[in-house]
């Protein structure tokens, strides 16, 4: 996979025509991610935008709810035909395993590939402070995050969202057989030359592959850059760089 293909882009714009000008101004990202502002705004339709321009789709809308609305909603979500799909591990195994069924059955329904079903672990803005204090989960953030990881993999989803700084350890602890059948997805990512904003606990795309992101979620460094075509190029030269000395020093 080169890295071009490595870095999901968020389309976190208000509507349609932001969305549509965004993926005009960047051809060559081919893997790009609807959350839920634009998805309550434009609706399907930025789907379809996306599949007629053959583009890969990471359909973020977090599903938490009871088992069988879980797998209602990603039944329906399976019909779009989007390639990847989020919830929440909070939801326990069994509206989990609801999940990724339902989304393959409304996949099949509609003639199209089945999504790949990930679940949040635990949303950046929760600090080890709110989940002690506020959610009164005596826990670290880190062996929370392991747990809600291996609730995902135990219920047979295809993945987790996770922070980079806790990837190598996700990596390491859970048993991942093959490459491709348990992604890391990491936002969080920031390469050296952009600024921070609220991403406080960043790794730079080199450093996340490093620890072991399957893929990476990189938003404001290329969306509002003033170049966003040569922010995304550089991203993906200082990845393929940083990648081929570690193969030569190997
Ligand atoms: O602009 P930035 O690179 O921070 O964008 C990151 C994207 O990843 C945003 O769409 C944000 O909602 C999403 N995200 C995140 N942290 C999570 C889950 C999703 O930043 N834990």
């Amino acid at each position: 996979m080169s890295e071009n293909e490595r870095i999901i882009v968020p389309l976190d714009v208000p509507d349609e025509a932001a969305a549509i000008a965004l993926i005009e101004a960047l051809p060559k990202v081919t893997f790009w991610k609807v959350g839920l502002e634009l998805f309550v705004s434009s609706g399907p339709v930025i789907l379809q935008a996306l599949k007629d321009r053959n583009k890969r789709i990471f359909l973020d809308l977090k599903f938490h709810d009871i088992p069988n609305t879980m797998a209602g909603a990603c039944r329906a979500a399976g019909r779009y035909g989007v390639d990847l799909l989020t919830v929440h591990a909070a939801a326990g195994s069994v509206a989990l395993k609801a999940a990724q069924i339902a989304a393959t059955e409304g996949a099949q329904q509609a003639g199209c590939a089945a999504p790949r079903v990930i679940a949040v672990t635990l949303l950046t803005s929760i600090d080890g402070l709110s989940l002690s204090l506020e959610l009164q989960v005596p826990l670290a953030v880190k062996t929370y995050a392991q747990q809600m990881a291996q609730i995902a993999q135990n219920s047979g989803l295809g993945g987790v969202v996770c922070s980079p700084q806790e990837a190598r350890l996700l990596k390491d602890s859970l048993t991942i057989s093959e490459p491709d059948h348990f992604w890391l997805v990491c936002p969080g990512v920031r390469p050296t030359w952009a600024t921070k904003g609220d991403q406080l606990r960043s790794l730079t795309p080199l450093q996340a592959i490093q620890a072991g992101a399957d893929y990476l979620v990189i938003g404001r460094p290329i969306t509002q850059a003033d170049d966003p075509a040569a922010a995304f190029a550089r991203i993906c030269e200082e990845i393929s760089e940083g990648m081929s000395g570690e193969e030569s020093v190997g």
